[in-house]
């Protein structure tokens, strides 16, 4: 009987999880729940990814065709602020349900990003929270206030996935531990703030960030017996508060100083300033390189983690070091093995797919192939 029971509980699980599937992570699903989820899904084969675009100049993005909206019901944002605003606009989808090619378009056409920055960013997100299936994710956690109760956190879908976008000494986000890790954090802004008044002149920008980013980690350090802090999030933790310098900034400018009037419009509102052009997108990949490494380079750390009580950073050799230009593409490659232990049929083929697409933002790396060719 009670074993009955459980396969009813189990049934009805697995009748929610294809409820709204359509652009949730397939991660941590069963053979058998794939198995029953795939007819219900409409399975497309990936299209490559958009080509670079023919203009890259700078120019007026804040636009009469691009106007900044509130959240409607349902709307989905996330921890990623540059996402969000780019869907609070209308340059992605405003109910935050995404294809990869619309990122790298919105990515491209909405700050100047590089064809191949804007690839990298989009296929790893699809691959480590996305639906490889349907091609679809959503750019963050359904928003608290509005819509029904987020999905059980082990299908939960979109850039919240933990320790890859989404991570732990978030410079506006709270970490993982401590509940709310996506929603903007006022506390943890107006720290931000205090140090954009201390080190940037009422700016933020490289230096800020610098300091910024070594003071956050010493915090989680002290305070959260979980805190983990090796690749991807690792790296992606020195590029993410990079971004703010070089694609909030306006392009007109670009001098990477960042108002704090325009910061909390991105952060908090999802929105534009007034009038904003973006970068010319020539060499925003460089860029992104050179400033991750300026941050890095203020005060070096090592990836590691605690490991269950505060205070106890550890040193974590397996994870790739800052200055291994391949150990992003590999831990993003390695995360989806994880995920996907053992795909089979379509899923495979659109995985497959995909990790060649992201390996178009790698070139030069190593070419890893884990399902085979
Ligand atoms: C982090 O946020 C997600 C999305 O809201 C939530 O499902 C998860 O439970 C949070 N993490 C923790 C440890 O509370
Ligand atoms: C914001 O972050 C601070 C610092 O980690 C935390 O104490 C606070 O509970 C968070 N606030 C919300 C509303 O989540
Ligand atoms: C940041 O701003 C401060 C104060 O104006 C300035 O001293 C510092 O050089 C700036 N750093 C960068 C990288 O622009
Ligand atoms: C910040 O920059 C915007 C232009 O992007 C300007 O309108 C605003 O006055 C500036 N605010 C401050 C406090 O300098
Ligand atoms: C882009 O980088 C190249 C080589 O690093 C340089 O020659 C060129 O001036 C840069 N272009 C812009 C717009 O910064
Ligand atoms: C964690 O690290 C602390 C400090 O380095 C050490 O005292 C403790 O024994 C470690 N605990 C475990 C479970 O490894």
């Amino acid at each position: 009987m009670a074993q009955f029971l459980a396969l009813i509980a189990l049934s009805i699980l697995a009748l929610q999880t294809v409820a709204s599937p359509h652009y949730q992570s397939l991660s941590g699903l069963s053979e058998r729940e794939l198995a029953e989820l795939i007819p219900r899904l409409n399975i497309v084969t990936p299209p490559p990814p958009p080509a670079p675009p023919k203009d890259t100049s700078v120019k007026l993005v804040n636009d009469k065709a691009h106007p900044w909206m509130p959240l409607r019901e349902g709307d989905i944002r996330g921890p990623c602020p540059g996402m969000n605003t780019l869907a609070s606009h209308g340059y992605l989808p405003r109910n935050g349900i995404v294809t990869p090619a619309q990122i790298v378009n919105a990515l491209q056409d909405g700050y100047g990003a590089e064809n191949a920055f804007a690839i990298g960013l989009a296929y790893a997100s699809l691959l480590v929270d996305g639906n490889p299936l349907t091609n679809l994710f959503s750019i963050g956690a359904k928003s608290p206030a509005t819509g029904p109760d987020p999905p059980k956190p082990a299908i939960v879908g979109g850039l919240n996935g933990h320790n890859t976008f989404e991570g732990d000494a978030s410079f506006t986000r709270d970490d993982f531990e401590f509940g709310d890790n996506h929603s903007f954090n006022q506390t943890l802004f107006n720290q931000f703030v205090d140090f954009s008044n201390r080190f940037g002149g009422g700016n933020y920008n490289l230096t800020v960030a610098g300091e910024y980013r070594f003071y956050r980690v010493q915090q989680s350090i002290a305070q959260n017996p979980h805190f983990s802090f090796t690749t991807a999030r690792y790296i992606t933790a020195y590029r993410d508060i990079a971004f703010p310098t070089i694609f909030f900034v306006d392009g007109r400018k670009a001098d990477g100083q960042l108002n704090l009037t325009d910061a909390l419009g991105f952060f908090r509102d999802s929105r534009f300033p007034n009038d904003f052009h973006r970068i010319d997108g020539a060499n925003s990949s460089a860029l992104v390189n050179n400033a991750a490494a300026t941050i890095f380079n203020a005060h070096p750390i090592q990836p590691g983690g605690n490991n269950g009580t505060v205070n106890s950073f550890t040193v974590d050799t397996k994870s790739a070091a800052f200055t291994d230009p391949c150990g992003l593409y590999t831990s993003f490659v390695d995360i989806t093995v994880g995920l996907y232990p053992n795909p089979q049929g379509v899923l495979r083929r659109n995985l497959n797919a995909n990790l060649g697409f992201l390996y178009q933002a790698f070139q030069g790396c190593p070419q890893r192939f884990p399902f085979g060719q």
